[in-house]
Formats: C-alpha cells, structure tokens, sequence
C-alpha cells in the first residue's frame, strides 16, 4: 500500500495532510525517512511521524460540521443521514458518532470507533459539557440566566443547571451537561422562547473547527483527543 494511503487509512490524517508530512521529511518507514508520498509500505513495516508509530487499524476520531437537514443514523428510508457525508474509509472502518443531534441542529458531532470513549463520553453518570448557539423566539433577559441556572422544571424532569449566556437579545451560548432527548430545545420552550437554529460548538472541550463547512470532516488532533480522553476521564494509554 501507499504511504500516504497508510497514513490516512491510520485515521490520523487526510491524505492531502499526509503527503504534506512526508514531503516534509517528518515519516520514518523502516527506519528510514521517506519523502515521497507514493513508495509502498510492506507489512511489517514500522511507520512512524514525528517518532509516533502509527497503526494503521488504530481507533479513528473524527469532528464533523454536521449540516441541517441531516439525520444522526447510520441510514433511514426517508431522509439523508450524517454516513452520506463520512468519507467511506472512515464508514467501513465503523465510526459511530458520539451522542446525536437533532436534524435542523448543525455543528460539532464526534465520531469514533472507540466505544469505551463513546459510551463515557454519553453517559448521564459523568456529565460531559456540551455547548450551542441557539438563536430563539424572544428576548432574553437575565431571568433567563438565573432559570437556568437553578434548572428548569421540564414536566418529565428538571434539569440540570446551565449556563446562558446572552449574547444579543435573541442569541446565546448554553452549556448543559446531560443529554436527553430534545434537550436544549426544552429548555428554551420551558421559558417561553422557542429555539429557531441551534449550532453546537463544543463536546467535552473540543471545539468545532469553523474551518470545516458543513458536512465536511477531520481527524482530532492528538491535542483534541487528550481533551475528550480527560472529560471522559480516561486514563492515558
Ligand atoms: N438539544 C436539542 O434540543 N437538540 C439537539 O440536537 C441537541 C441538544
């Protein structure tokens, strides 16, 4: 196989990234640098970037910028799903994604092959933060804040309490560490002023690459990886 296909087929790189390193003499097949991205690595080959060996089935994580209209699901007869806009390297290799979000909801959504990960990440036991953007039907006013602050009474359940930021009269970043169904939204209707859009920035203090267009996807950085390693308080390996 290719180099530069190992390298991103190992899920830590695009392939346009991956060629970029070994043109920059920072990839060791075999103990030797290699610059150029096509030469054929054998099995048994040792890869490494930057003194990293790198596994070329390691688990895979990834962000999207997942777009409206889009449902969270591997497929579904009637509406277009988020596996249309996965590269399919990333689908075969069974990346799930991390929590759901709702169709009209755009942003940060992780995925992952690490189901340790994935299932610390969404357990209501351990909380990890989550932040959006809602832009909502009214005006906010400092009420708001303290209502959520001190959590809202849902019928069902009452909420955990978060954190409203007003950022204009009808705009705010909320942060909430649970994760039920509709969740956000709720909160909003339970003050009387209903979501219009809802973006989510950040999971478990990873923060969404606004560089990414919607639908588009990249690998966590080692950096990003760490982060979500430490909110779901995993240890190192
Ligand atoms: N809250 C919601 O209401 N919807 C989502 O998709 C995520 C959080």
């Amino acid at each position: 196989m290719r180099l530069d296909k190992y390298l991103a087929d190992a899920g830590a790189y695009t392939r346009k990234q991956a060629q970029a390193l070994v043109r920059a003499g920072r990839v060791l097949v075999a103990g030797a640098v290699v610059k150029n991205p096509a030469q054929m690595v054998s099995d048994g080959h040792q890869v490494l970037v930057d003194g990293q060996i790198i596994l070329r089935d390691a688990q895979l994580y990834l962000m999207m910028h997942k777009p409206a209209g889009v449902l969270t699901a591997a497929r579904d007869r009637n509406a277009p799903t988020v596996s249309a806009y996965l590269p399919p390297l990333y689908l075969k290799r069974g990346a799930s994604p991390v929590g759901r979000l709702d169709k009209d909801v755009t942003g940060l959504l992780i995925f992952t092959t690490d189901g340790e990960l994935n299932h610390r990440l969404t357990s209501p036991k351990r909380g990890v933060d989550k932040t959006y953007l809602a832009s909502v039907d009214g005006v906010l006013a400092e009420s708001d804040v303290l209502a959520f602050e001190k959590g809202l009474d849902l019928g069902d359940f009452t909420a955990r309490p978060a954190t409203l930021e007003i950022l204009q009269l009808s705009q705010a970043r909320v942060t909430v560490c649970e994760g039920k169904y509709h969740q956000v939204k709720r909160m909003f209707e339970a003050i009387g002023k209903p979501v219009i859009t809802l973006k989510r920035l950040s999971m478990g203090g990873v923060l969404l690459d606004e560089t990414l267009l919607p639908g588009q996807t990249r690998p966590l950085t080692a950096d990003e990886i760490a982060t979500l390693r430490q909110s779901a308080q995993m240890e190192e390996p």
